[in-house]
């Protein structure tokens, strides 16, 4: 065929007259003297119709043994019908096949095991695709956001040689026998000597922890979107999450209208956090919400953790921005403000808790600039301060007031799809259980 091929998305628009266009099946049904095929390309899908008596013999007999996931092209005449998938159908006048596909090994009852185990092929289904699809749209909103920000992309190392979020999630690797090696859990202790080049600094990279959590919300490598600001204070740290998160939302609603309708996303549920300020409210807070609304008695000390963020989060219909949590429940590089008490003490850090059960999809701070305290805190966490002598130095020339967050970016895709678990909002989830395929 000489012809040149449009998507089938191009051919729907088109809606009448010739089109040419490539795929692979995604349905068949062999009749007598007719085949019904649905082809499928990254575009969208439609219904095709072989007459035999319009095709040659030879083409004829190749369809007989066409089936799902062959590769074909089509040539033939596009028009409405209502009966068909997306309301169009092709006469098809001239075909080539030109894969045969082996019985594809997906079937509508397969269980949610077996469809990880086959999650290669699984990616070809039309939710898979929407979902991907929509992820591409997440990672351009998030580089388009910063680099209109004045933001520099720049990249921290994978293998690290410190712990920055708790060692107990921690992978070590096997580093020509080396210990003390490990996979980035953040790009943070990396990040901040850079502040003082250039000044607004985020990436996009993958983040390792060892989480032993099987919950719908924890991936063992995920992909981080992480920002650091020199000159900030915690008010524009959590102005710019607030910006980031209310940027790619639209972006995914402007252009991947259908693929949200492919998952049965209810859009109305995202576009609050378009129209609304974020609500921020402050731990002590939340522990009297919890009290006041759901009779539950969370001990000023404590984590917030799974239940208590989605009794929280079922309140607001945007994130909520959740601050000044316990000194105790955070990271030693976290600031104490002038203002935390001596036996409540609390620091700048923030979590941007998802509407609907999505969990915490940011967390962030400003960061203590004092040095002494910070290797107070390391030193009570059994850290060895040598090993973060280059980390201090960002303390010792030059310090400045500054901050950054962390926003994982498969919860917050999560929560934009809709999706009963973190795993579908990455082609390849790894977990616990799972390094294959
Ligand atoms: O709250 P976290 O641990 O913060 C940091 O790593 C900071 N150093 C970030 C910074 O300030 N630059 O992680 C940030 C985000 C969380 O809010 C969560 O969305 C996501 O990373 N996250 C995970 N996502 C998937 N699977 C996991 N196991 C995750 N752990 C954290
Ligand atoms: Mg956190």
């Amino acid at each position: 065929m000489k012809e040149k091929f449009i998507s089938i998305q191009e051919a729907i628009e088109k809606a009448k007259g010739k089109v040419s266009i490539r795929g692979w099946v995604h349905r068949e049904r062999k009749q007598k003297d007719m085949v019904f095929i649905v082809l499928r390309d990254s575009s969208d899908i439609i219904q095709c119709v072989i007459k035999k008596d319009t095709v040659s013999e030879k083409e004829w007999n190749d369809l007989q043994k066409v089936l799902i996931e062959s590769s074909m092209e089509i040539e033939g005449d596009i028009k409405e019908e209502k009966r068909a998938p997306t309301g169009f159908e092709i006469e098809v006048l001239k075909l080539k096949v030109i894969s045969y596909s082996e019985i594809f090994p997906i079937t509508k009852d397969l269980n949610e095991e077996l469809l990880l185990d086959r999650r290669h092929l699984w990616l070809r289904s039309r939710k898979m695709t929407a979902i991907m699809k929509i992820r591409s749209t997440v990672f351009g909103a998030i580089h388009e956001y910063f680099r209109s920000k004045g933001f520099y992309e720049y990249q921290s190392p994978i293998f690290q040689s410190v712990q920055c979020e708790g060692g107990s999630t921690l992978f070590h690797v096997d580093y020509f026998g080396k210990k003390d090696v490990f996979l980035a859990q953040t790009w943070q202790l990396y990040a901040e000597p850079e502040i003082f080049a250039l000044e607004k600094i985020y990436t996009i990279a993958p983040s390792f922890r060892a989480e032993a959590s099987k919950t719908s919300r924890h991936l063992t490598e995920y992909w981080h979107a992480e920002m650091e600001v020199a000159w900030a204070n915690f008010d524009e740290i959590i102005k710019y999450g607030e910006e980031l998160i209310k940027h790619v939302v639209k972006k995914v609603l402007e252009n991947n209208k259908s693929d949200l309708e492919i998952l049965e996303r209810d859009v109305k549920k995202l576009e609050p956090t378009l129209k609304k300020k974020f609500p921020r409210i402050t731990y002590a807070e939340v522990l009297k919400l919890l009290k006041e609304k759901f009779k539950m008695e969370i001990p000023w000390g404590k984590d917030l953790r799974t239940i208590e963020e989605d009794k929280l989060s079922s309140l607001f219909d945007t994130p909520v921005a959740v601050t000044r949590y316990p000194k105790q429940v955070k990271a030693f590089y976290m600031k104490e403000p002038d203002d935390s008490k001596k036996d409540k003490p609390v620091v700048n850090g923030v979590d941007f808790i998802a509407p609907e059960n999505y969990g915490e999809i940011i967390g962030g701070s400003e960061r203590e600039s004092d040095i002494e305290k910070i290797k107070k805190r390391l030193k009570e966490e059994g850290e060895k301060i040598e090993q973060y002598d280059f980390y201090l130095d960002t303390r010792r020339y030059g310090s400045v007031p500054h901050g950054g967050f962390g926003l994982g970016v498969e919860r917050f895709i999560s929560w934009i799809c809709g999706l009963e678990n973190i795993k579908d909002a990455i082609p390849f989830p790894r977990t616990m259980n799972r390094t294959r395929p």
